[in-house]
C-alpha cells in the first residue's frame, strides 16, 4: 500500500473523507423508511460508506440489519428515503450497466441455455457489438468459470453450483464497474464456495473493479476483503466498524489461516458481532 493511501485510511478514521478521486462508491447520510401496517419502520439511517476504486469490500453483520436493503439500493434496485449514493461522483438514478448484481440464486431464464443467459445482458450492454462478437465475450466468462462443457445446456438442468457460475459470468459480462454480490455462495457446498471464492477474486484481480460482497461468513469475510465492513442492528443500522484485512495478494487459505494476525482479524469481527 503507497503511503498516500496509508495516510487516507487514517484520515477516514478520523471522520476524513477519502481523496475524492480515489472514489468509487460514496453513501452519504442513507437512509431506508419501509412503510409498514404498523408504521414507518426505519431500517437505516445516518449511513456512510465510501468504497475505493478496486476494493474488495466485505459486509458482516446480523440477519434482518439491512445488509440486503443497502446492497439493492447501490443497485438502484430499491428506492433511497434519504441522503445520497454516487458512482464515481453521480448520483445513482436507478439501475445501470455500471453495476452488476449476483444474488444468492442466480435467477436465470429456466429455459435458456447458459450461453444466452450470459448473450441476454451482453447483447443489451453492448449492442454495437457484432453477434460474434458478443458471443465471444459470453464465452469467455463461461469458460472463466469452468462451464466449457456447459454452453448449450439449459439453465433449469444445471446444478445450483453450475447455475452459481452462470450468473457470476453473466455479471461480469456486462463489464460493470461495481459487482455487488449478496451472499452468492450461501447456498453451496463448501468445495464448491472455495472454488468459486478463487474464481471471483482472479477475475475482480484481472478486471480491475470494485466488489461489494454480503456474507454471513466470518472467514469468507477475511479471506476476500481489503477491507471489512459490520453494519449495527436494525433498525437505524449505519456502520458499525471498519476492519482493514492487511495480507497480501494473491491470497492462499493456507497462507492465511497461518498468518499471525488472522485470529486477531477473527476475534475482532465476532466480537463485534457478539455485542
Ligand atoms: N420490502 C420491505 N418492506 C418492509 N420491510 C422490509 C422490506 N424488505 C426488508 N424489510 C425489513 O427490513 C429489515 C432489513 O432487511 P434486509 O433484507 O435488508 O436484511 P439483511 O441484513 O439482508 O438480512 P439477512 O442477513 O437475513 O439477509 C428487516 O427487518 C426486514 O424485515
Ligand atoms: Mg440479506
Amino acid at each position: 500500500m503507497v503511503v498516500e493511501e496509508i495516510k487516507a485510511k487514517e484520515s477516514h478514521e478520523n471522520g476524513i473523507a477519502f481523496p475524492s478521486d480515489k472514489i468509487m462508491l460514496d453513501l452519504k447520510d442513507l437512509k431506508k423508511v419501509y412503510p409498514t401496517p404498523k408504521g414507518d419502520y426505519v431500517v437505516l439511517e445516518h449511513l456512510n460508506l465510501q468504497i475505493l476504486k478496486e476494493e474488495f469490500v466485505t459486509i458482516i453483520g446480523h440477519s434482518g440489519c439491512g445488509k440486503t436493503t443497502m446492497l439493492s439500493m447501490i443497485a438502484g434496485l430499491n428506492p433511497i428515503s434519504g441522503g445520497n449514493i454516487a458512482v464515481l461522483g453521480n448520483p445513482i438514478k436507478g439501475p445501470g450497466p455500471d453495476r452488476g448484481v449476483i444474488f444468492q440464486s442466480p435467477s436465470l431464464m429456466p429455459w435458456m441455455t447458459a450461453l444466452q443467459n450470459v448473450l441476454l445482458g451482453v447483447n443489451r450492454v453492448f449492442p454495437h457489438a457484432t453477434k460474434a462478437q458478443r458471443k465471444e465475450i459470453a464465452k469467455y466468462y463461461l469458460h472463466k468459470v469452468g462451464l466449457d462443457g456447459a454452453f448449450y445446456k439449459k439453465a433449469n438442468e444445471l446444478s445450483q453450483g453450475m447455475q452459481q457460475r452462470v450468473g457470476i459470468a453473466r455479471a461480469f459480462a456486462i463489464k460493470p464497474k461495481v459487482l455487488l454480490l449478496d451472499e452468492p455462495f450461501g447456498m453451496l457446498d463448501s468445495l464448491t464456495r472455495g472454488e468459486l471464492q478463487d474464481i471471483l477474486i482472479e477475475i475482480w484481480n484481472k478486471e480491475k473493479i470494485t466488489a461489494v460482497m454480503i456474507t454471513h461468513d466470518v472467514d469468507e469475510a477475511i479471506f476476500l476483503a481489503d477491507r471489512v465492513v459490520m453494519m449495527t442492528s436494525g433498525p437505524r443500522a449505519k456502520i458499525g466498524d471498519i476492519l482493514n484485512i492487511d495480507f497480501e495478494r494473491p491470497r492462499t487459505r493456507k497462507a492465511v489461516l497461518e498468518h499471525d494476525d488472522y485470529y486477531k482479524y477473527r476475534k475482532h469481527l465476532i466480537d463485534f458481532l457478539e455485542h
